[in-house]
């Protein structure tokens, strides 16, 4: 069960700070209430509490944090506070139990397009990330340029399926080694659409493919770089005979980006993009997090702060 906010957003184009905080606020204990019943669990049987800790918006942080602390300390259960990007990335084990590193992960959503090493020893170094836009705000961007509701991803990902990708040849990112860049992209897609006096229902769906193929390309065009290095682009090895890559975040849900992937690094890679449901935000991919990060360092002494910058770790 995931409850969305979407619809409280989507007249303002995005997401409202004050107004993400108070709906957690009024969401948190009916979901978990809800998440328990389905799960046939009673409170007894809960052994831990774990919380996103960070990053994000401070108002929901704080809402998240103060609750899971606060039902650690009433039931006097241990509590840990994980980072919401190293969760989207550990949310593949909640498919393969058995995954270890070395793994090449990436996470792309609304905030982030981050390719990181998770490292035999535990530890995540990030390894490329955006110098401008993630990708999820490109689509989101792309799509209010476009005339589509938010959140854009998923309305692009649907009119793109009607359109030509090859229709329009958007320019690829040119930053440097394994760092992304989506503003060119971004602002190609206003000039292509500004020189049009209209845009009929099929030039729409051709300009959305072309705009998510560019997006895409560049996505795996990074994830490749860092797999095979080159001495161009640098790249590192050492990721073992079949490496692993993990893909996570909102945007993996995005199908054109799923199939790629696949037909790009299939063959070569061990590849893992978690079902739809577990990329976008939820709780799961916490409770996966949690599992890994307490075997490493254990719980956290609370009380602890939430972190609205913080990294994978
Ligand atoms: O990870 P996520 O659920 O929330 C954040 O942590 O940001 O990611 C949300 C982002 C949004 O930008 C949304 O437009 C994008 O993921 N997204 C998609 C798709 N579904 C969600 N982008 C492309 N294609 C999709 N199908
Ligand atoms: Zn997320």
């Amino acid at each position: 069960m995931i409850r969305s906010q979407d619809a409280l957003h989507a007249p303002y184009g995005g997401v409202v700070p004050e107004l993400a905080a108070r709906a957690h606020l009024q969401s948190l204990v009916p979901v978990i209430e809800r998440a328990l019943e389905n799960a046939g669990t009673r409170w007894e049987q809960v052994d831990g509490v774990a919380v996103t800790r960070g990053p994000g918006l401070i108002g929901c942080l704080l809402v998240g944090v103060n609750l899971g602390q606060a039902i650690a300390w009433a039931r006097k259960l241990p509590v840990i506070g994980v980072s919401h990007l190293a969760a989207h990335v550990f949310a593949a084990l909640l498919e393969e139990p058995d995954l270890h590193p070395p793994v090449l992960g990436l996470v792309v959503s609304g905030g982030h397009s981050d390719l990181i090493r998770w490292h035999t020893d535990g530890s995540i170094s990030v390894i490329g990330r955006t110098l401008d836009d993630a990708a999820g705000e490109a689509f989101d961007k792309g799509a209010r340029i476009l005339g589509l509701p938010f959140p854009g991803g998923p309305a692009i990902d649907a009119l793109a399926a009607k359109g030509d990708p090859r229709a329009i040849r958007f320019p690829r990112p040119r930053a440097p080694g394994l760092d992304f860049s989506f503003s060119g992209v971004k602002t190609a897609l206003l000039y292509e659409v500004r020189k049009r006096t209209s845009i009929s229902e099929q030039e729409r769906a051709d300009l959305a493919a072309s705009y998510q193929e560019a997006i895409v390309d560049a996505l795996l065009q990074r994830v490749e770089g860092a797999l095979f290095p080159s001495p161009a682009r640098g790249g590192g090895s050492g990721w073992g005979p079949e490496p692993t890559v993990v893909i996570g975040g909102g945007v993996a849900r995005n199908r054109r980006l799923r199939e790629a992937a696949r037909s790009r690094l299939g063959n070569t890679a061990h590849l893992v993009i978690p079902a739809p449901e577990l990329c976008t935000d939820n709780a799961a991919m916490i409770g996966a997090a949690a599992l890994i990060e307490w075997d490493r360092r254990g719980p956290d002494p609370a009380p602890f702060d939430a972190d609205p910058a913080l990294g994978f770790a």
